[in-house]
């Protein structure tokens, strides 16, 4: 069990020195409204449990350690920051802040992740969610799933921009979540469960680059994209309420709408669009580019027990890999 704070400090360091925590967190995908949540408009998000990232929070000998294993960088507090783990340690002292612990304690942070960089999964988000929930329970806090979004918000928007939260919203709840930004998070009971192939295009497609494009075509011509959001929203309620009765042919039919609105947007790609087409081709209910687009991944909605059958034509059409994942 998680000690307190008090019990943690009167440990003696052989005691201290064994404490290990591991903190983890899945990935995410998002199944409408992605670009229209930014300008307010509703989005519905899933957890992706097949993928993970975790932080392991071991007491250390000296001074507090980051060690960001894919990056292959090793930080020590008190060094210069590297540049790609700036949000992290801001991240890592604004946890020990809410935390109430002052000054930098004796710890290692490693932090690892399976989830694809850049390929609209929640990576960024998912890596921050494991510090804060590793950092918490290590030193016998529970905090709540809000806090735990609210404090992976300020990272996300280092890294992109204009977030609108949807990423660290849905991997702090890890339920499928209707989001409107700015709102509390809404999670949707599934009358059934949802079988998901996600096919990576293996682009990686760095949200914020992409969501600024989307910014300044909106405001070259807002009527057009303003419409655009107007119609995402109208088919992401309808897509709520589907999935709420179970409508799973509706759902699919409602995300190949969307693929549709996200094309017109200009974010989706050739490739993206062949492998919606090829889903389908091979009987998925519906599928659509996920994430920001251009690249990263696309998601189908598929029968259950035809996961083989789509993911061999989605591999024809061109998808680097394929994660098949229930969502309930
Ligand atoms: C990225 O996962 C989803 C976007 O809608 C951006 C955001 O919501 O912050 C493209």
């Amino acid at each position: 069990m998680a000690k307190t704070i008090a019990e943690t400090q009167k440990e003696s360091p052989e005691e201290r020195s064994e404490r290990v925590t591991i903190g983890r967190a899945v990935g995410k995908v998002i199944l409408f409204g992605e670009h229209a949540v930014v300008y307010d408009r509703p989005a519905i998000a899933v957890p992706v449990t097949q993928v993970q990232a975790q932080a392991r929070i071991e007491d250390g000998e000296d001074s507090l350690t980051l060690m960001a294993k894919d990056l292959g960088i090793e930080h020590r507090w008190g060094e210069p920051v590297p540049k790609e783990i700036e949000p992290l340690v801001a991240l890592v002292e604004a946890t020990l802040d809410k935390l109430s612990i002052t000054a930098p304690p004796a710890l290692r942070i490693t932090l690892e992740s399976t989830i694809p960089i850049a390929r609209g999964l929640g990576s960024g988000a998912a890596v921050s969610t494991a510090v804060v929930r590793g950092l918490g329970q290590h030193f016998g806090h529970s905090l709540s799933s809000e806090e735990v979004s609210a404090l992976v918000y300020g990272a996300e928007r280092y890294y992109h921009g204009t977030p609108s939260g949807i990423d660290n919203t849905v991997i702090a709840y890890q339920k499928p979540i209707y989001f409107v930004k700015g709102k509390e998070p809404v999670v949707i009971s599934l009358a059934q469960p949802l079988d998901l192939i996600i096919a990576d295009s293996g682009v990686a497609s760095p949200t914020k680059e992409v969501v600024q494009e989307v910014r300044t075509g909106w405001e070259k011509d807002m009527e057009k994209y303003e419409r655009v959001f107007d119609g995402i929203e109208d088919l992401t309620s309808q897509a709520r309420k589907a999935m709420i009765s179970g409508s799973l042919l509706r759902v699919g039919e409602l995300m190949g709408e969307n693929h549709q609105l996200l094309v017109k947007l200009g974010v989706s790609s050739p490739l993206l669009d062949s492998l919606v087409e090829a889903a389908r081709g091979a009987g998925a209910w519906g599928a659509k580019l996920s994430g920001a687009g251009k690249g990263g991944n696309a998601v189908a909605l598929i029968r259950p027990g035809s996961e083989e059958a789509v993911a061999k034509s989605l591999e024809g059409a061109g998808a680097k890999s394929i994660i098949y994942t229930q969502v309930s």
